[in-house]
C-alpha cells in the first residue's frame, strides 16, 4: 500500500454543497435523483446500458445483446451485434440535427494570434478528405495508424478520419523521446505514422519529424509518414516515395468528396493507446467502438452536466486517454463545441488560461491540479484580469487534488460557488469511475466522492495481508464491467489477465479508502508506476534507462512527493566498480532518460548508493527507498527482512547530504574513499 499521504485529507470535515442555481435543468438534479439512478442501475445493470447507448448514439444496426459475459476469460463484450461509426456519431448525425453550423472545434495556437475554428460541416469536409488520404494509402478497416501530432486540428481530424475508414489509431504523445516513441509504434505495428514538422511549446519548436526519422529505421512495419506543415521547420527532410505533406495528400481530393463510414461491429477496437505498466515495455490498451463511445458520451453528459450551448474545455494533450474520451469523442458524441490549445499555461505569461475562458466564454473548464498548483504560485493577479463568469463547472482528473489547490481553484476562479468535479479514473476505464455530479453532489475536497451510476467500485484488503493496508485502506476494484472497460492488451493476454488475477474482478492498481459516507479517497498507485504532473509512468521504464548505461550496475526508482507535480523522480543507483560519483554523471543519466523516454520521466534526485538494501533472495526492498525518498524514515517499519541492514544508514545519510546538497557518502566514518557528490 503508498504511503497514505493524503490521510489528512480524510480529517479535512469542510464539505460543500451542490449548487442550486443551475439544478433544475441538470442531467443529475440533486442528490435524491442520482441515489435513485444508481440503485436502478445496479439492480439491473444492462437495462440501464441498453437506455443510455440508445440515448446516446446512433447505430446502424442496433445490438443483439447488451452485455456477453464470460467470467472465466474476464472477457465483456457490449453490445454484441450493434454497428456503429464513432465519426459518424461525432459529427455526421449532428449535421442533420440542427449544428452543421455550429463550431464543433475551436482551436488557440501558442502565438495568441493563432485560432482556428472548425464548425461540424468543416470537419467534416476535412476528415472525409483525409479518409480518402489514408485510403489512398491503402489503410483499411482495422490496420493501426500512429499520430505523433502537436496540439493541432490535424490531430483531432485524423482520429476521426481512422475512425471513419475503421482503422485503429494510436496516439503517441508528442512529449514523449525515442524509447517511448519506438516501443509504441513497434507495438502498433503502425502502417502509417502522422506528425509534423515541429511542435510548438513554450516558444520553443521541438522537430517532430526530425526526431521520428532514426526511430523508423527500426519500426519495418511503416509504410508511410504523412506530415503536417506547422511549426514552420525548413528543410524538413521528405524520404523518396515513404513521406508525404499533409497538404500535398489531402489536395487531390475535392471537398466535397464524401468518404462514407465503415460500420463496425460494437467491439471492433476504434483505438490503441499506450500506457506504462509495471513492465519496462508499454502497455497497448485497446477500446472498443460501441461500448467505449457510449461510455464516453454518457459520462462527459452526467460528470459535467453538458448542455447543447456549452463552450467545453479540457486542458489535457490528446495524446493521453483524457484527451481522447474528453477533448474529442465524448464532446463531439454530445455535440458539443470543445477547445483544444496547443500551449502551455504560463508561456508568455501565467493569464494564458484565463486568457482563453475569457474569450471563448468558456463554461466547463476540466484540467488537472499540477496546473492549478503551478498557477496558483503565480498569484491571483493574473486571474483578476480576466473575466471568467462564463464559467459553470470546474474539473480535474490525473491526480488527487490536494484542499490548498481544491480551495484555491473554487475561491478564485469558481467565486467559491462552482462545483469542482474531481473524476477518478484510468486509461484502461475508458472513462470517469468516481466523480461528483455536480448538481448533486456534496464535495469534499480531496476526495473524488463516489462512482458514478452502473458502476460498482469498492476497495479491498490484500488477499493476502501484508501488514501495510492498515486504517481500512485496501485496493481500489471494480467489481461489475461497465462499457468503457478496456477490450483487451494489445498483443499480451497474460498482461490483460493479470488486471483480474488478485481478485477475480478489475484491479485498478490504485490504493484507496472509503469513509463513513461512501466517499473514496484516492491514495495513489500500489504497482511500480509514478505520477508525476498526472502523468503515469513506469518505474521499470526509467530503471531499464539507467541501468543501460554503461557505468550503472543497479537503480531502483521509486516515487516522492513534489510540491508542484504531485509526484516526482527518485532514483538511487550503484555504479559499477572504480566508476566515481559525479555530477558530469548524474548529468549523463538526466540526459540519457530525458532522451529515451522524455523530459517528464527526469529524476528530480538521483543518488548513489554503495549497495541496494536487499532481501536475502537478492530483490531490492523498494518499499524502504521509498519511505527514505519520502523523508518517512519514521515509517521504515521492520528492516530483519533485510539481508544487508548495514546499507540502510549509508543510504539515509546520502539521502540527506544530497538533500543539503552535500556529498552522499560519510567516507570519514566509512573509511572509504571521498567521492564527488553535490547537489541536484
Ligand atoms: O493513480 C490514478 C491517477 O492516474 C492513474 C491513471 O493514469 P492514466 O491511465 O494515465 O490516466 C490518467 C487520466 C485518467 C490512476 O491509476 N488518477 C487519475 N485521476 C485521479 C487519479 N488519482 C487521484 N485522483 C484522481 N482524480
Amino acid at each position: 500500500m503508498p504511503h497514505a499521504r493524503f490521510t489528512h485529507l480524510l480529517n479535512q470535515q469542510r464539505s460543500y454543497l451542490p449548487p442550486e442555481h443551475g439544478k433544475s435543468s441538470a442531467w443529475i438534479c440533486g442528490e435524491e435523483d442520482y441515489t435513485a439512478i444508481c440503485r436502478q442501475a445496479l439492480e439491473d445493470p444492462q437495462d440501464f446500458w441498453n437506455a443510455r447507448a440508445s440515448l446516446l448514439l446512433h447505430w446502424f444496426k442496433r445490438w443483439d445483446r447488451v452485455l456477453e459475459a464470460d467470467e472465466v476469460n474476464h472477457k465483456y463484450r457490449w453490445f454484441t451485434g450493434g454497428k456503429l461509426n464513432a465519426a459518424f456519431n461525432c459529427i455526421d448525425r449532428h449535421l442533420i440535427s440542427g449544428r452543421r453550423n455550429k463550431a464543433a472545434l475551436i482551436w488557440q495556437g501558442e502565438d495568441d494570434m493563432a485560432k482556428r475554428c472548425y464548425t461540424y460541416q468543416m470537419l467534416y469536409t476535412e476528415v472525409c478528405r483525409m479518409a480518402h488520404a489514408l485510403s489512398s494509402l491503402h489503410i483499411r478497416k482495422g490496420d493501426q495508424v500512429a499520430l505523433y501530432m502537436p496540439m493541432i486540428p490535424e490531430l483531432v481530424i485524423a482520429m476521426l478520419a481512422c475512425a471513419r475508414i475503421g482503422a485503429v489509431h494510436t496516439a503517441i504523445f508528442s512529449g514523449y523521446a525515442e524509447g517511448g516513441v519506438r516501443s509504441r509504434i513497434q507495438d502498433a505495428r503502425a502502417r502509417v505514422v502522422i506528425t509534423a514538422d515541429g511542435a510548438i511549446r513554450a516558444g520553443k519548436v521541438k522537430p517532430l519529424k526530425a526526431n521520428l526519422d532514426p526511430i523508423l529505421e527500426k519500426c519495418p512495419s511503416v509504410a508511410h509518414v504523412v506530415v503536417v506543415r506547422h511549426a514552420g521547420i525548413e528543410n524538413v527532410n521528405m524520404k523518396g516515395r515513404r513521406d508525404i505533406w499533409w497538404h500535398d495528400l489531402v489536395d487531390d481530393f475535392t471537398l466535397n468528396a464524401d468518404f462514407p463510414c465503415e460500420a463496425m461491429d460494437a467491439n471492433d477496437p476504434l483505438f490503441l493507446l499506450h500506457t506504462s505498466g509495471s513492465t519496462g515495455k508499454p502497455t497497448g490498451i485497446m477500446h472498443s467502438t460501441g461500448g467505449y463511445l457510449t461510455y464516453a458520451a454518457h459520462s462527459t453528459q452526467w460528470c459535467f452536466d453538458m448542455r447543447d450551448d456549452d463552450v467545453y474545455w479540457c486542458t489535457a494533450d490528446m495524446g493521453w486517454i483524457t484527451g481522447h474520451t474528453y477533448g474529442v469523442y465524448g464532446p463531439l458524441a454530445l455535440g458539443a463545441t470543445t477547445i483544444m490549445f496547443e500551449g502551455v499555461p504560463t508561456y508568455p505569461k501565467p493569464d494564458r488560461y484565463w486568457r482563453i475562458v475569457e474569450n471563448f466564454r468558456v463554461n466547463i473548464l476540466y484540467t488537472a491540479p499540477t496546473v492549478i498548483r503551478s498557477l496558483m504560485r503565480e498569484g491571483e493577479a493574473w486571474t483578476e484580469r480576466y473575466e471568467h463568469n462564463s464559467l459553470r463547472i470546474l474539473a480535474t482528473v490525473g491526480e488527487p487534488i490536494n484542499p490548498e489547490a481544491w480551495h484555491w481553484f473554487h475561491k478564485h476562479i469558481g467565486d467559491s460557488e462552482l462545483p469542482i468535479v474531481d473524476t477518478w479514473w484510468q486509461t484502461e476505464t475508458g472513462g470517469a469511475i468516481i466523480s461528483p455530479m455536480p448538481y448533486a453532489t456534496r464535495l469534499k475536497p480531496g476526495s473524488a466522492c463516489k462512482p458514478l451510476p452502473g458502476i460498482d467500485a469498492a476497495v479491498l484488503p490484500s488477499p493476502a495481508q501484508d501488514g501495510e493496508d492498515g486504517d481500512g485502506a485496501g485496493h481500489l476494484v471494480i467489481r461489475k464491467p461497465w462499457p468503457g472497460m478496456m477490450l483487451g492488451v494489445f498483443n499480451d493476454e497474460a498482461k490483460y489477465q493479470s488486471y483480474f488475477s488478485r481478485f477475480g474482478c478489475y484491479e485498478s492498481g490504485d490504493g484507496a479508502r472509503v469513509d463513513e459516507d461512501g466517499y473514496f479517497w484516492i491514495l495513489g498507485r500500489i504497482d511500480d508506476s509514478i505520477n508525476v504532473s498526472g502523468h503515469r509512468l513506469s518505474t521499470v521504464e526509467v530503471e531499464a534507462v539507467l541501468t543501460s548505461c554503461p557505468d550503472i550496475a543497479e537503480a531502483a526508482v521509486v516515487p516522492m512527493p513534489h510540491l508542484l507535480k504531485g509526484e516526482g523522480i527518485y532514483a538511487y543507483v550503484l555504479t559499477r566498480d572504480e566508476v566515481p560519483w559525479s555530477d558530469a554523471l548524474r548529468k549523463s543519466l538526466r540526459d540519457a532518460v530525458r532522451r529515451d523516454i522524455g523530459p517528464l520521466a527526469s529524476p528530480e534526485y538521483i543518488q548513489f548508493v554503495e549497495a541496494m538494501p536487499k532481501t536475502s533472495s537478492g530483490k531490492i526492498i523498494r518499499r524502504m527507498l521509498r519511505k527514505i525518498a519520502a523523508n518517512a524514515l519514521e515509517e521504515l517499519g521492520d528492516t530483519t527482512a533485510l539481508a544487508n541492514p548495514q546499507a540502510l544508514p549509508a543510504i539515509i545519510r546520502g539521502h540527506q547530504n544530497l538533500l543539503q546538497g552535500l556529498p552522499e557518502s560519510a567516507p570519514a566514518e566509512e573509511g572509504g574513499e571521498v567521492f564527488a557528490g553535490g547537489s541536484e
